[in-house]
């Protein structure tokens, strides 16, 4: 493994993925979005659906008002975001912000097993529902997976709400019970990268 250069498998990858036309969602992309933040020594790995507008037009995950939420969930846990790593399921934007179809799904996923295997982070979090059946595969929703921290192919796992989930709450009492859960999901992610410490 010692001669094995991670920085150029990087490459390799990425360029695979800039240059993906394995399904529709390459037609109406403005960006690819790889993912992004850090590689070596990863702990934990944050897995969202897909690019939305913002993301497809400045190529990086998590910059538009879901990002803001992210980031403040993060802020909040003193976890900061560049000592993470940051993907989706899949890398380019599914149109008006629909769910990812399966065979979308399908045709990216091992660029994300790709990029699990170059990380090898400690922890995962999967936002919402798409995230966490590309896991576990469980049709079970995310208000009752939520919170829970399950073995992952010796990865500790835990779903959470979806940022942008949270945001389309128009009653303010139940935007305020997510945020309250989701900063507790993020508070336990900090104690258990304390924990590996
Ligand atoms: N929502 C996602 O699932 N991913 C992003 O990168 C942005 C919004």
């Amino acid at each position: 493994m010692a001669d094995i250069n991670i920085n150029s498998i990087w490459e390799d990858l990425s360029n695979q993925i800039k240059n993906c036309s394995k399904c529709i969602l390459c037609k109406t992309r403005k960006n690819v979005v790889i993912g992004e933040g850090r590689r070596e020594n990863c702990k934990l790995v944050i897995i969202g659906e897909g690019p939305g507008e913002t993301e497809d037009e400045q190529g990086r995950p998590f910059v538009g008002r879901a990002g803001d939420l992210l980031t403040r969930f993060l802020n909040d846990a003193r976890i900061p975001r560049d000592s993470i790593y940051i993907t989706n399921i899949v890398k380019c934007r599914p149109p008006e912000n629909r769910d990812p179809a399966k065979d979308e799904t399908l045709a990216c996923s091992d660029f994300l097993e790709s990029q699990l295997l170059l990380l090898r982070p400690s922890l995962v979090i999967t936002l919402g529902n798409p995230a966490t059946k590309w896991f576990l595969g469980t049709s079970q929703g995310i208000t009752r997976v939520r919170g829970n921290w399950v073995d992952w192919r010796g990865i500790q796992l835990m779903p959470t709400f979806h940022p942008s989930y949270i945001l389309r709450q128009k009653i303010a009492s139940e935007y305020n019970n997510l945020v309250a859960l989701v900063r507790k999901d993020f508070a336990s992610a900090r104690m258990k990268l304390d924990a590996l410490k």
